[in-house]
């Protein structure tokens, strides 16, 4: 698999991302927590740029132990949010949140000698 230079990984911040123009594609690439994780950008909803939406945490149900509903909060899991219609996918995972069936194209990232890599 060819390999695309992407940045200098010291670039990137935590919570930083780059959209990169590979043969297959745009594919984005986040810093999360200082690890590196790549999507196609192309959302599989309907194809829009996923990952260029916003970062938002998990929103999560507070259930009581009664099993009574609380209200929700935000747990420490993070997403990219589609700006076309919303969908928002685990920045880990690339799983959607709304429908674990569907999941964004994945690529391995390389840093060496400081650079950051695609592997596309
Ligand atoms: S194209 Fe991404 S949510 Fe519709």
């Amino acid at each position: 698999m060819p390999e695309i230079f992407v940045a200098k990984a010291g670039d990137i911040t935590d919570g930083d991302r780059r959209i990169v123009r590979t043969p297959k594609g745009e594919i984005g690439v986040f810093n999360h927590k200082g690890a590196f994780h790549a999507y196609a950008n192309n959302c599989v909803h309907s194809g829009g740029p996923a990952c260029e939406g916003i970062l938002v945490n998990k929103v999560v149900d507070i259930i009581a132990d009664d099993k009574t509903y609380q209200g929700q909060t935000f747990s420490d899991v993070m997403h990219f949010v589609c700006p076309w219609h919303g969908y928002e996918f685990d920045i880990e995972t690339g799983i959607c949140a709304g429908n674990s069936k569907l999941k964004i194209k994945k690529f391995e990232t390389v840093v060496r000698g400081g650079d950051l890599y695609l592997v596309a």
